[in-house]
């Protein structure tokens, strides 16, 4: 029963497209363009469009509640384990004037357990799982994405 439904449906499929089952078989290709056994090619390694931190501008936010992009490079601090977050050097509340770096978002504070001061919160402490460096790639897929803030007057 199953059988004879799918032979009916590539039947109609067939006389739809106006091409015969196999040549509809031949024309099926992989998306990756390249045998199934064959390796995949990585794409080259490209440099982050910014340099050190302190060199460039903000990167304007095209909607809202963005996480703010990262405008510049962050080869050599970009590891962040339970014991070291290195972006903290320059963009927590400590730091940031000294380093003269944006302050972290007051959304990413809360108060430390004994209430004494403000401390940055563990769903926030992953930095770079919202907050990511740039490339100059071209887009993998095309997209019609348009942002949400008008543009300034
Ligand atoms: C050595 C100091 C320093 C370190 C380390 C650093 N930053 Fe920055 N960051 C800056 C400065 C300074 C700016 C201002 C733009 C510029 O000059 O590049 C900035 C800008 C940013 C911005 C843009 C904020 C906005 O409002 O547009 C984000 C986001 C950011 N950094 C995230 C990070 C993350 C994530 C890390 C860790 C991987 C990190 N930074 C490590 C100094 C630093
Ligand atoms: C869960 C996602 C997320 C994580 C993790 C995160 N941020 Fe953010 N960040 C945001 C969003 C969204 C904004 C913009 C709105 C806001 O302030 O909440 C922002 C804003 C910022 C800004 C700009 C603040 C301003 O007032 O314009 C800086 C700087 C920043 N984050 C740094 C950091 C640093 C450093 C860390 C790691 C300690 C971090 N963020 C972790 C989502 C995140």
């Amino acid at each position: 029963m199953k059988r004879s439904v799918t032979i009916i449906l590539a039947a109609a499929l067939a006389a739809i497209s106006g091409w015969s089952i196999a040549q509809q078989v031949a024309g099926v290709q992989t998306l990756r363009g390249a045998d199934t056994a064959a390796a995949d090619q990585a794409p080259d390694q490209k440099a982050y469009a910014g340099k050190k931190p302190g060199l460039q501008k903000p990167i304007e936010r095209t909607f809202k509640e963005q996480p703010p992009l990262v405008p510049h490079a962050t080869d050599n601090f970009d590891e962040i384990t339970v014991t070291e977050n290195q972006c903290m050097d320059c963009h927590s509340l400590e730091k940031y004037r000294e380093k003269k770096a944006p302050k972290l978002g007051d959304s990413h504070l809360a108060f430390s357990a004994d209430g004494m001061k403000k401390v940055v919160t563990m769903d926030r402490y992953q930095c770079n799982s919202c907050h990511v460096p740039q490339v100059d790639a071209k887009p993998l897929v095309d997209n019609t994405f348009v942002g949400n803030i008008p543009p300034k007057q």
